[in-house]
């Protein structure tokens, strides 16, 4: 027990002061993030890409069965999947495999060409004819700036990829070339989409009104509809927003990781880095004598670990990583409920009709909690307007929102096999 005025309580309360994001703290931020929108979209200097994806919202009438690959999460993704036309999707078959490390770290080459080979077996199993033709939609969720709607370069890697050959060069021009090596021939790549994008498209299919898309699980990113832009769908790479300054733990986060000094918002808010923020903390405390020093190396405290201590019973002796789990995810819903109300402010005009936020990734469907924290703290800050505004799961979006993006791009020709 750490009685009030303990030097383990008193410390406990400092880290919720370090930690803290107050309403007029988050309004200083969604200035910023205005800002940095503003001069993004007119091609300025800018942490905020502001990337266009050349897509609109999708009537709902698209129809069909495509392909989708997912990757950019923890798991690599293939699906097949069958439009209606009448605002109605199945996923037809799907799988899900984990991304060895040493593919995310090595020659891209290889990247791609296991892409490719996971295709073939998804192929091979699904007991397609050999002499079809099948569209499908690639789902690459990392900062890429498009050229047209199945075309684009990766501008650098996030979320601990390293890979080499990829930074710089057209990833469906390498999804091609890793498809003939493997001898694919009866696939035509007809989309390149951000996963954020295909949630927002998801969820548009099924019915009118979504404003925005958004990724809260390994990274964090949003995308909406421009109306600056007639229409087209604008990725954000909000994990990129930089005026968010943030704490000594994140600082020390961002000097060992990948890529020092960028993603510093993806780092307070994702998933992939909530585990490690904590361990710091409590690696910090130990060394002021407060509690055991936490074993295992970087990143060995996962937001799962978190997940399940925020999620279960008190037990003796976790306390302290309980609170410091509680600390560190509270800050991170707190962040990700102003970068919200950000980008709904951006349309203020809009904020009178409802409209649906479409969002997916485990921290927000799983994380115990976190959806709560985050919608009370975004009602405070948009006050009289959240009630217009309805949070939503889209589980599955960015795969599916893959294959209807391929569906507008090829004019809904529907596929001559069947997935
Ligand atoms: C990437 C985004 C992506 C987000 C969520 C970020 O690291 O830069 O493109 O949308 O993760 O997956």
């Amino acid at each position: 027990m750490n009685p009030p005025g303990s030097p383990v309580a008193e410390r406990l309360e400092s880290l919720r002061h370090e930690f803290a994001l107050d309403a007029a703290g988050a309004r200083q931020l969604i200035g910023r993030i205005h800002e940095e929108m503003r001069s993004g979209l007119a091609g300025g200097r800018s942490s905020l890409k502001m990337l266009s994806s050349f897509t609109r919202h999708p009537t709902g009438r698209e129809r069909g069965r495509y392909l989708a690959l997912d990757l950019g999460g923890t798991n690599f993704r293939v699906m097949a999947v069958e439009l209606s036309g009448e605002r109605s999707f199945e996923i037809l078959r799907e799988t899900r495999i984990a991304i060895p490390g040493e593919l995310r770290s090595g020659d891209g080459e290889r990247l791609f060409d296991f892409i490719a080979s996971s295709l073939d077996a998804f192929l091979g199993e699904s007991g397609l004819p050999g002499d079809g033709r099948y569209g499908l939609g690639f789902t690459f969720s990392f900062p890429v700036r498009q050229t047209g709607v199945k075309a684009g370069t990766l501008i650098q890697w996030t979320k601990g990829f390293t890979a080499g050959g990829v930074v710089g060069n057209d990833v469906v021009v390498l999804l091609e070339r890793a498809l003939r090596r493997r001898g694919i021939g009866c696939v035509s790549v007809d989309a390149l989409v951000n996963d954020t994008v295909g949630t927002l498209v998801a969820k548009s299919y099924e019915r009118e009104g979504c404003k925005l898309g958004v990724i809260l699980g390994t990274g964090t990113n949003a995308c909406y509809s421009e109306k600056g832009k007639d229409g087209v769908i604008v990725n954000m790479e909000w994990g990129g927003f930089a005026g968010f300054e943030g704490n000594a733990f994140d600082r020390t986060l961002d000097a060992a990781s990948a890529n020092p000094g960028s993603q510093l918002f993806e780092k307070a808010v994702s998933g992939m880095y909530l585990g490690e923020i904590a361990r710091l903390v409590l690696v910090g405390m130990a060394k002021e004598g407060l509690v055991a020093a936490p074993e295992g190396p970087a990143y060995s405290l996962t937001s799962e670990h978190l997940s399940r201590l925020v999620g279960s019973a008190p037990a003796s002796g976790d306390g302290v990583a309980r609170a410091v789990a509680e600390i560190v995810s509270t800050r991170s819903a707190h962040l990700a409920a102003m970068a919200l109300a950000a980008v709904l402010l951006w349309q203020e005009e809009r904020l009178a009709e409802d409209g649906v936020v479409a969002i997916d990734g485990s921290l927000f469907e799983k994380f115990p909690g976190y959806r709560e924290t985050m919608v009370a703290f975004l009602e405070e800050l948009l006050g009289e307007h959240a009630r217009n505004v309805h949070v939503e799961d889209a589980r599955d979006g960015s795969g599916v929102g893959a294959a209807i993006i391929a569906a507008i791009a090829s004019g809904t020709r529907p596929e001559s096999g069947t997935p």
